[in-house]
């Protein structure tokens, strides 16, 4: 075995009985919005999939969207990822005919599947154009939740951009008004400091009853010891080593799973003909952080895979193949021999074909903190490059790459450029973030002017549509 990963889900009987609750209130009709906080690895999103499968199975439509914890990310993504994949398996022309054209239109500005053959019609005043775009997606996510409920998962809302957290808001307030829709949004609370633009959201959602919060626990004891026992073929695992083992991992499933993988490498868990066996208890050399014990795996690895998987790193939680293989200059066959290898070690996943995937967002962030500046700016560079040799370059993954690689020059073009879009999406406060990064960067007095008057613009609609 080379994978220390649980197969069942263990404890949490309270929060799933809260979920199904809710979900059966969607399906009677009574939207609901319940949101799942809690520290980073303690197995909010294995919560969340417990759900999606019940749901399934009860023949409730499901969505999914997570958010990129890149810093400038294309605005509503986390929206578009579920809508997107739901289309994928949905029969659009019904869709199309049920919205009529008016919504259409409106759902085509940022969802490439509705994009009729019309001309757009004069998108007017900026706050009436956004609620318009709102209001297209809401009647969108009411017509799939129609016949069947929906469950609509929104993931790691820590790092929604603004323009998805103000869709987030407008959402949340009308689904409960006869809709069969379950949002279930989860986010990180470690990573919420008081200042977090995400706070003031969750705060009102909770004073004015919107929302349901589940505040997720670690493990206690015997969930750490039903959790390894699970792992290890339900071998039975005594009080002491359950202990010593929330103990170390202080209840937390990630870092109990990537405790557990540090063990069987260096052999101090072991196979033998009669079960599973372990050294003693003191012999147990684990490493004292769940980083450490991630960093170690990398030092085992050969220099070519550890400087792919270092590569992968600088690309994201998920990443295009393809993009891996151009910005690590390594041949094709290494690097997916790297992939295999990488998955095996329960360090990624596969997604949809040719991208892959982070296992857990701190496993990326052990890697990629450990880089040093220069070898970090030398491979934001190269994903730049790659992407400029593609046909049709994301324009924020472009900015994001060459900001990160301190190449203001040519970042600031192709951030106005971002920002552009983001305004005709009408994510006005993604707009002004982005003008807000590049205008120190900026040499030209002029240029400069005109780009903080275009943020002071930004700004003006971004509060005028909040306030609307
Ligand atoms: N109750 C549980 N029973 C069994 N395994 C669990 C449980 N909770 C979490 N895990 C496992 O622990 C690991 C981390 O959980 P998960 O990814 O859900 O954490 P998370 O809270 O979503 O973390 P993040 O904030 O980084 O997204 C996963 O491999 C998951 O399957
Ligand atoms: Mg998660």
């Amino acid at each position: 075995m080379d994978r220390a990963l649980c197969p069942v889900l263990v404890g949490r009987e309270r929060e799933v009985s809260l979920l199904e609750d809710a979900l059966l209130a969607a399906h009677r009709g009574s939207g609901q919005v319940v949101v799942i906080a809690g520290e980073a690895g303690v197995g909010k999103t294995r919560l969340a999939m417990e759900l999606q499968e019940r749901a399934r199975r009860a023949g409730t439509a499901v969505m999914v969207g997570t958010t990129s914890e890149a810093e400038v990310a294309l605005p509503y993504l986390p929206f578009i990822e579920a809508i997107g994949n739901y289309l994928a398996g949905a029969d659009l022309d019904r869709i199309k005919l049920q919205l009529g054209p008016a919504t259409c239109r409106q759902l085509g500005q940022l969802l490439p599947p509705f994009e009729l053959q019309t001309t757009l019609i004069d998108p007017g005043e900026p706050a009436q154009a956004k609620m318009r775009l709102y209001e297209a997606i809401l009647a969108f996510l009411r017509l799939a939740a129609e016949r069947t409920g929906l469950l609509l998962v929104l993931e790691d809302l820590h790092w929604a951009d603004p323009s998805t957290r103000e869709l987030l808001e407008y959402i949340a307030r009308r689904v409960r008004r006869r809709s069969r829709i379950l949002l279930l949004a989860t986010y990180r609370n470690d990573e919420l400091n008081r200042r977090h633009p995400l706070r003031p959201l969750i705060q009102g959602w909770q004073r004015s009853g919107i929302a349901q919060i589940v505040d997720l626990q670690p493990l206690p004891p015997g969930g750490v010891a039903r959790m390894v026992s699970a792992i290890f073929d339900n071998a039975p695992v005594e009080s002491e080593l359950g202990d010593f083992l929330h103990d170390r991992s202080e209840g937390n499933p990630f870092v109990l799973e990537e405790l557990l993988k540090a063990a069987l490498d260096r052999g101090d868990i072991f196979l033998t003909a009669g079960g599973w066996d372990r050294k003693a208890i003191h012999q147990l050399r684990l490493p004292p952080t769940v980083k450490q014990a991630i960093l170690l795996r990398v030092e085992r690895m050969s220099e070519e895979q550890a400087d792919i998987l270092r590569a992968a790193a600088v690309l994201g939680r998920s990443f295009d193949y393809r993009m891996l293989v151009g910005v690590s200059q390594r041949p094709e066959a290494a690097v997916l021999n790297a992939l295999r290898a990488f998955m095996q070690d329960q360090l990624m996943d596969e997604e949809l074909s040719g991208r892959y995937r982070f296992r857990h967002a701190l496993t990326r962030e052990a890697i990629h903190d450990d880089l040093i500046a220069p070898e970090r700016e030398r491979l934001h560079a190269c994903a730049a490059d790659w992407l400029r040799s593609q046909l049709f370059p994301d324009k924020h993954d472009l900015a994001y790459h060459l900001m990160a690689a301190g190449h203001w020059d040519e970042a600031v073009p192709v951030a106005i450029e971002a920002a552009r879009a983001a305004e005709a999406d009408k994510a006005y406060a993604d707009t002004a973030m982005l003008y807000e990064r590049i205008v120190e960067h900026m040499p030209d007095p002029c240029e400069r002017a005109r780009v903080l008057s275009e943020l002071g613009k930004a700004h003006f609609f971004a509060g005028e549509t909040r306030r609307g």
